[in-house]
C-alpha cells in the first residue's frame, strides 16, 4: 500500500515535468504557451508554478506511464487515466488543457488542475478526483510554498482559484492560498489555525464570491481565528485586479485597504435590498445590529454604532437599546 503511494507520487513527480517540458519547449505546447503569456503570465511564474502542457491526444499519457513500467490500473487509481466505457482500455484523463500541478503539503505532486485554452469548453478546470494521495478537504493550493511566508508575515490570504494565487504571488503577496474549487472546510481550517490566526479572505467580487466570503469566514471565527476582507471593485477577481492595475496597487488598494468583518457584512447585507423602503431599511439595521452585538470590544461596537447612527439619522442610545432588548430575547 505504501508502494503504491510512493508510486502514484514518483507518476505525478514524472508527468508534471513532462507536461512542463511540452509547454515551454515543444511546438505543440505553442498555443497554450501563447495563452499563459497573453494573460500576463511571466516565464518566471510559469516556472515557479511548473506549470504545463497535455497533449490533444487519447493515449499519450497511457504509453507514456505503461512504457516506464507503471501499472494502467494503478494510474486509473491516481487519477491520471481514465477507462473507456465500451472496452474498459484506458485513456489520458486530461487532454489539451494548461495543467496545474497540485503539491501535498509536503511538497510531493499529487494531483492536476486541467484549464482548458478555449472559452467555450466545458469544464472550465477539470480536478484529479479524490485519490488515496489527494484529499480535496484537506489540501490548500500553494500551501507549501506560502507556508514560511504565512508564519514570517503571521497573515494568511485566502483566495478563490488557481490564477489568483499564482498571480498575488508573483506581485510579491507570497503568503497566498486557495481552496480546491469548493468551499473551505473544517479541516482546512484547522490546518491554516495552526499556523497562523489572521486570514484576509480576497475572492472574486461577483455574488457567488460574495456568498463565499461570509461562509467561509463562519468556518475560520468558528475556530478562533480573526478574518479581514480585502475587496475587489467591479466584478473582477484578484487576477483580473492585478492584470488591469498592477502589483503595487493591488498590494496597497487591496490588500493593505482590507476591511474588518463587520465592515464587509454591512456592506454584504444590503446587496437587493432598497434601504429607501422602511421596511427593509428596519430589517437591514436589525440584521446589522445583531452582528455588532457579537462584537467583544466595546471599542468596535461604538464604532459601527456611530456609523449606522449617522447613516439613518438614529440616536445611538436608541440602537443600544435595541441591541439590549434583542439580548434578552433568545435567538
Ligand atoms: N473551479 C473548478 N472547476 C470549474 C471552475 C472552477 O474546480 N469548472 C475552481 C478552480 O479551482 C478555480 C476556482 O474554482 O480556480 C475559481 O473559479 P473561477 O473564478 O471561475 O476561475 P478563475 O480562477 O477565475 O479562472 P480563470 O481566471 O482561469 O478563468
Ligand atoms: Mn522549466
Ligand atoms: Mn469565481
Ligand atoms: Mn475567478
Ligand atoms: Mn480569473
Amino acid at each position: 500500500k505504501n508502494k503504491d503511494v510512493h508510486t502514484m507520487i514518483e507518476a505525478h513527480e514524472l508527468l508534471k515535468k513532462f507536461y512542463h517540458h511540452l509547454l515551454i519547449n515543444t511546438k505543440e505546447g505553442q498555443e497554450a504557451l501563447d495563452y499563459l503569456l497573453q494573460r500576463g503570465f511571466t516565464k518566471e511564474t510559469i516556472e515557479k508554478f511548473e506549470i504545463g502542457y497535455s497533449l490533444d491526444s487519447w493515449d499519450f499519457v497511457v504509453k507514456f506511464l505503461t512504457k516506464r513500467g507503471f501499472d494502467a490500473e494503478l494510474m486509473e487509481k491516481a487519477g491520471l487515466l481514465v477507462r473507456k466505457q465500451s472496452d474498459q482500455s484506458f485513456l489520458d484523463r486530461f487532454r489539451n488543457r494548461i495543467m496545474f500541478p497540485i503539491h501535498d503539503h509536503h511538497g510531493n505532486t499529487v494531483a492536476f488542475s486541467g484549464r482548458v485554452l478555449n472559452k467555450n469548453e466545458q469544464p472550465k478546470y477539470l480536478n484529479s478526483p479524490e485519490t488515496k494521495i489527494f484529499n480535496k478537504s484537506k489540501l490548500l493550493y500553494n500551501f507549501n510554498q506560502a507556508r514560511l511566508h504565512i508564519r514570517k508575515q503571521e497573515q494568511a490570504i485566502l483566495f478563490e482559484g488557481f490564477a489568483d494565487v499564482i498571480s498575488a504571488a508573483a506581485s510579491g503577496v507570497e503568503h497566498s492560498i486557495a481552496t480546491m474549487g469548493t468551499s473551505l472546510t473544517d479541516e482546512q481550517a484547522k490546518i491554516l489555525k495552526r499556523n497562523v490566526s489572521d486570514i484576509i479572505i480576497c475572492y472574486d467580487s461577483d455574488s457567488a464570491g460574495a456568498d463565499a466570503t461570509i461562509r467561509a469566514s463562519r468556518t475560520l471565527t468558528s475556530i478562533g481565528c480573526k478574518v479581514r476582507v480585502a475587496v475587489i471593485s467591479d466584478g473582477m477577481d484578484p487576477d483580473d485586479y492585478i492584470r488591469k492595475h498592477g502589483p503595487e496597487k493591488f498590494r496597497n488598494d487591496v490588500i493593505g485597504a482590507s476591511v474588518t468583518l463587520t465592515a464587509f457584512k454591512m456592506q454584504y447585507y444590503r446587496r437587493g435590498k432598497n434601504l429607501q423602503n422602511e421596511g427593509e431599511r428596519v430589517e437591514y439595521i436589525e440584521k446589522v445590529l445583531h452582528e455588532i452585538s457579537s462584537l467583544k470590544s466595546p471599542v468596535e461596537q461604538e464604532i459601527y454604532l456611530k456609523q449606522l447612527s449617522s447613516e439613518f439619522s438614529l440616536p445611538i442610545e436608541v440602537l443600544k437599546e435595541q441591541i439590549h432588548r434583542s439580548s434578552g430575547r433568545k435567538d
